[in-house]
């Protein structure tokens, strides 16, 4: 069997995929982590909640782990967190997740998933482990040296894939490496403790012994959505302050689209090489405005800006501000009674702990089992 690795076979692959799920969506438990680093900006709204909303209404159930161990990661603070987790709750609810269909829970409070981790790491190398592109660039961002939990972190990713026998994964580019991994070590674990042979096929051609796999082999499925800029062009992030965090208010959106620079240019054109900024703006405005983004919606907003009389900067500024603060609304107004409520989320969280916990002790039990680790 051939692990997928390039890019667009990844793409091609997530459109039969997402086909699959359309036709039966009650096969597929949609699993997704975010980790808690702080508060939730437009890019994680457009760029995955908003995806994970559309695929729950195909019918699909859907797990949302808060990788809270994932924080320690790559980075000394460990703040905040309880802010963080109940914001990625809010804002998952606020864009319409159904807390029926949802279990969102912290992984640092499900010890059987956390125990996946000691025969898990007996099936991958340091080699392997050292070759992450994704680690490796989490590490030299860091300014730190590699810690033993950043190394193995996608190995950690891959109980949290498989403590619920997962199997499909929405993540963006920049997470396929650990997808896998994921799939590396079910298939492993399956060929090492199940008696399962990839290589040797039955008459219908599947691998012998399948019978006996104690885990799938988890699919990525890429968002439908390119990747969304900063206001000023570069990643976004809080940090940059070029974010739309969805917990500001009109006002500070306004003023936060206000201050972001741009260049002397007056006629508006999309050029994301040589006109970062502007073309940002143009991409977050096609964005919020529901068009495509990647070159239509961009040029169709840039005419628009170019044949009014108050054309440049400014008004792009304005239709930016309007679109950003159009397509918030309803989610700010749900956030905020959110908000007011916590015992309501806090509810949510626990039962979504109790209920993968459950899961997870059953997973344990195939484990042992196919382990021979019950005594
Ligand atoms: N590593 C992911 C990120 O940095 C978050 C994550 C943790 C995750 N566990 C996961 C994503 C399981 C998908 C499945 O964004």
């Amino acid at each position: 069997m051939k692990d997928r690795k390039t890019y667009s076979e990844s793409l091609r692959r997530s459109k039969d995929l997402e086909n699959a799920i359309i036709q039966n969506p009650q096969n597929y438990r949609i699993l997704t982590g975010e980790r808690p680093t702080g508060q939730l900006h437009i890019g994680h709204l457009f760029g995955s909640i908003k995806e994970r909303v559309r695929l729950q209404k195909l019918g699909t159930e859907t797990a949302i782990i808060i990788a809270d161990y994932q924080v320690i990661t790559d980075r000394d603070e460990f703040k905040n967190l309880k802010e963080s987790v109940d914001g990625i709750v809010i804002d998952n609810l606020a864009a319409g997740l159904d807390p029926e269909k949802t279990m969102f829970f912290c992984h640092s409070q499900i010890p059987e998933l956390n125990q996946l981790m000691i025969p898990f790491l007996s099936l991958v190398t340091e080699p392997e482990l050292l070759r992450n592109p994704t680690v490796k660039a989490e590490m030299e961002a860091s300014g730190h040296s590699l810690s033993g939990l950043l190394l193995t972190y996608p190995v950690h990713q891959a109980c949290d894939i498989l403590f619920c026998k997962g199997s499909v994964v929405p993540v963006g580019k920049d997470q396929l490496p650990h997808i896998e991994v994921c799939r590396l070590i079910a298939k492993r674990f399956n060929e090492r403790f199940a008696g399962v042979k990839y290589g040797e096929l039955d008459k219908e051609g599947n691998p012998k012994g399948m019978e006996n796999a104690v885990f799938p082999l988890p699919e990525a499925l890429l968002s439908k959505v390119p990747h969304v800029p900063g206001l000023d062009g570069r990643k976004m992030s809080k940090s940059f302050g070029n974010a739309v965090l969805l917990g500001m208010s009109a006002d500070e959106t306004a003023k936060l689209i206000k201050k972001t620079p741009t260049d002397n240019e007056r006629t508006i054109t999309y050029n994301p090489d040589d006109r970062k900024e502007v073309s940002s703006l143009l991409t977050i405005t096609a964005l919020c405005r529901g068009l495509e983004i990647g070159g239509d919606g961009e040029q169709q907003i840039a005419e628009e800006i170019n044949s009014d009389p108050k054309f440049g900067a400014g008004l792009l500024k304005q239709k930016c501000t309007e679109a950003v603060n159009e397509a918030l609304r309803d989610h700010r107004e749900k956030r905020s009674e959110l908000a007011e409520n916590l015992d309501y989320v806090h509810k949510i969280l626990h039962d979504g702990i109790i209920k993968a916990r459950e899961i997870a002790v059953e997973t344990l039990k195939d484990v042992q089992n196919a382990m021979g680790t019950i005594y």
